[in-house]
């Protein structure tokens, strides 16, 4: 008789982003009049820059003469894409970081979801509170987690390390020993950023007790402030100790293009066994390449247009968080983020929990956002803003909380 993998039942719900595209469509079907500005997930909404459209069609023309033409990808990527990444994100920030040690994949979503399949069950993780859901949803798939604890709203197995107002949004070392341990910074969903300094806390940390941090860098190019790391291979002895991941979705508008990468050093050696080995192997074994015409999509990235282009799209972004962030603190609410990332974060007004504002925000003012407490139970009273629509739908969404 077949079984199934009964880890997926102590999954609470469904995934948060398709509950809540549920509830619009629902809201939105039942009003079909009313004009929702959606500032839930954050998905980009500006068209592809030139220069990246440019390489798309040039490398499809490619793909239509037999001389040219590509099949399989290699499945650790384009060498002329690894070199980019390795030379742009890391050599010329000073990020020791050689071009075999970059996993190209389809973004950051599936590596950090994947990426727990090279560790055993038995690793203890911990994650900050609140957190993206899928660092937890894939271990608890993975039975790393124990089971859900209805009462306090999380896994037993987990170490959960809160993220609060009063910590400035940044984890504290937990008093349990981890093994793996999730970070992401710029922080989704807080926004908050950590600077070197304590991020390098976290990496030796890290190199004293044995654990490896998986470090999610998918906000890098919305740092604007000096001292915040966009690499944790700026910290000294990250390679040791850490796998980062990256994604072109944020920075240059790949969400619906998808293309992404890891990054494992080959001094990073558990339990014996290089870490960078057994995700080449794991890597060869499911993945079969990003296609070509993206890879050169993202190798656009790093040109001298696509910089340049890329920065004011990212700017673009910036100024919306912007207009979040003063449009909210004008009309009385505590916030938080949108200085560093693409996020803000605010408290919900008159003790609402999350969900209840946002059905109060989708019903009453026509504004979708995410509840903080989809990200775990210390996001309760929370609510996350998007700078990632158009600057129109930004204003109009503000004007409408402006006036509840
Ligand atoms: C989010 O809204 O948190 C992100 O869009 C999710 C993602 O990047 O997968």
């Amino acid at each position: 008789m077949v079984t199934i993998n009964k880890n997926y039942l102590k999954l609470p719900g469904s995934y948060l982003f398709s509950t809540i595209a549920k509830k619009v469509e629902t809201y939105q079907t039942a009003h079909p009049e009313e004009k929702i500005v959606r500032l839930g997930i954050g998905d980009v909404t500006q068209p592809l820059a030139p220069a990246i459209i440019g390489a798309l069609h040039k490398a499809v023309d490619e793909m239509s003469h037999a001389e040219t033409f590509r099949g399989y990808a290699p499945d650790l990527g384009y060498e002329f894409l690894r070199s980019a990444i390795a030379k742009n994100d890391y050599r010329d920030r000073g990020c020791q970081i050689e071009a075999d040690e970059i996993f190209v994949s389809d973004g950051a979503k599936s590596d950090s979801g994947n990426i727990q399949e090279i560790f055993g069950t038995d690793n203890k993780v911990a994650v900050c509170d609140p957190v993206y859901p899928v660092y937890v949803d894939t271990n608890v798939m993975a039975g790393r987690t124990g089971e859900y604890n209805k009462e306090r709203e999380n896994f037993d197995g987990v170490i959960y390390m809160p993220c609060l107002e009063a910590n400035g949004f940044l984890p504290e070392l937990p008093a349990e020993t981890p093994d793996l341990i999730y970070l992401c910074f710029p922080n989704n969903p807080s926004g908050a950023a950590i600077t070197k300094e304590r991020l390098q806390e976290w990496v030796d940390y890290a190199n004293k007790t044995g654990a490896v941090i998986i470090y999610d860098a998918a906000y890098e190019a919305y740092i604007t402030e000096e001292g915040v790391p966009h690499s944790i291979y700026e910290c000294q002895g990250a390679r040791t100790c850490a796998i980062e991941l990256r994604s072109f979705s944020k920075n240059a508008g790949f969400t619906g293009v998808r293309l992404g990468f890891a990054v494992v050093p080959k001094e990073l050696v558990r339990d014996g066994v290089s870490l960078h080995d057994l995700w080449a192997r794991r890597h060869g074994t499911k993945f079969n390449g990003a296609p070509y015409i993206v890879q050169k999509a993202g190798e656009a990235v790093y040109s001298a247009e696509g910089k340049a282009q890329l920065k004011e799209q990212v700017s673009y972004y910036m100024r919306n968080a912007h207009y979040i962030y003063h449009g909210l603190k004008d009309a009385g609410y505590s916030v938080s983020g949108g200085v560093n990332a693409p996020y803000i974060w605010l408290k919900t007004p008159q003790g609402m929990t999350s969900w209840e504002f946002f059905d109060h925000l989708l019903e009453t003012a026509h504004v979708v956002g995410t509840p903080g407490s989809g990200f775990g139970a210390h996001g309760e009273g929370y609510f996350r803003l998007t700078a990632f629509g158009s600057f129109e739908n930004t204003q109009e969404a503000i004007r409408r909380i402006q006036a509840l």
